[in-house]
């Protein structure tokens, strides 16, 4: 199968519109059996996915593991995306060293079995690393020695996308953008489209609340950082339902899901939303299952959004969700 492919940014790669986020096949979303996650990913390749999204700390490196097993058999590659940065004490900019840099990306490396990384994203650092040009010459260091081909940032907020943006070795910028998280559209999307710099949408279901499954009466497994990191008690908690209250989240959802037109899931029209916004080379939603895997991808190929449908989502985050998440990232 093909899906449409885009170039993202000026690594000369070319990637899907539909990517695959691996967060759930490390942890912290509920246990994912190496089987369960084996079949994500050849869900995933076969439907003609060609990006997939990593990190070394995803289950402290298992996500990376299966990745490299996944691919084992395959003679076509995806681009491999992973991050950096978080081994350390993620809140301290002083653990960004060449020294901690280089074993990160050797680690990498080698949970992935590649001598070259396709691309490295600093993990949501302090705010301080993104102005650190020490960081951008270590990473240049490594773009020439061949152990990564490429470089960029995952951010919290669009001023560190825009600082980022400062430094043209940065060939990506990964930020939350969904229906519910629209701030990225005003300026880092339109800075990022000029520099040509490309930008991979994460958290694009508002951590699967997008999807319109959930009501008042879930509940996540004590190991699912939407059970722990509710109220960001362990990273940040625009991570977690993209930052918006559940209770808030779920009266949202619910009109979005009445947005969407028959025969189209909740979650298929909030990907094809991200899909469509100037700038956005690839989403990539999580996912835990083949049949999410599948639904996914069917984004790829919807038409794009009415109209009415877009001024009727906008309303939305304005009535019910900019107040909780625009100012703050
Ligand atoms: N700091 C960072 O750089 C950072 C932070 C967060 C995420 N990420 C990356 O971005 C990726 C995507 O973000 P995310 O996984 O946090 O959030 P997400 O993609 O918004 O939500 C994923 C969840 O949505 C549900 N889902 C997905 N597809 C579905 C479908 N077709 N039908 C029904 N439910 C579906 C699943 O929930 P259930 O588990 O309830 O089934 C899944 O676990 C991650 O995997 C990771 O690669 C990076």
């Amino acid at each position: 199968m093909s899906i449409e492919q885009r170039p993202l940014g000026r690594t000369g790669a070319d990637v899907s519109v539909v990517g695959l986020g691996t967060w759930q096949l490390g942890g912290d979303w509920g246990d994912v059996s190496s089987e369960g996650a084996a079949g994500v990913l050849d869900a995933a390749l076969d439907a003609g996915v060609t990006l997939l999204d990593t990190a070394d700390v995803y289950g402290d490196g298992r996500s990376e593991e299966r990745i490299r097993q996944a691919l084992v058999t395959r003679a076509q590659r995806p681009f491999v995306a992973t991050k950096a940065g978080r081994r350390a004490d993620p809140f301290v900019a002083e653990t960004y060293t060449p020294e901690n840099l280089r074993a990160w990306v050797d680690r990498s490396r080698r949970n992935l079995g590649v001598d070259t990384l396709d691309l490295v994203q600093l993990h949501c650092p302090p705010p301080p690393v993104y102005s650190d040009q020490r960081v951008y010459d270590t990473l240049d260091a490594f773009v020439a020695d061949g152990s990564i081909a490429a470089y960029g940032v995952s951010v919290e907020t669009v001023a560190e996308g825009l600082t980022a943006l400062e430094h043209e070795g940065v060939q990506s910028i990964q930020v939350i953008l969904n229906v519910l998280r629209r701030k990225p559209l005003e300026e880092l999307l339109p800075a990022a489209a000029k520099a040509q710099v490309g930008i991979l949408a994460r958290v694009p279901l508002a951590s699967g609340l997008l999807t319109g499954k959930y009501d008042e009466s879930t509940t996540f497994a004590a190991d699912d950082h939407r059970n722990f990191n509710r109220n960001g008690e362990a990273f940040d908690v625009g991570e977690t339902f993209s930052g918006v209250p559940y209770d808030v989240g779920l009266a949202a959802a619910r009109e979005v899901a009445e947005i969407a037109p028959e025969g189209v899931t909740t979650a298929a029209f909030a990907l094809r939303w991200v899909i469509d916004q100037p700038g956005v080379t690839s989403v990539i939603p999580g996912a835990r299952s083949v049949e999410q895997v599948r639904g996914n991808v069917a984004a790829a190929t919807l038409a794009p959004l009415t109209t009415d449908q877009l001024t009727a989502l906008e309303r939305v985050y304005d009535e019910r969700i900019r107040a909780h998440v625009h100012d703050r990232w």
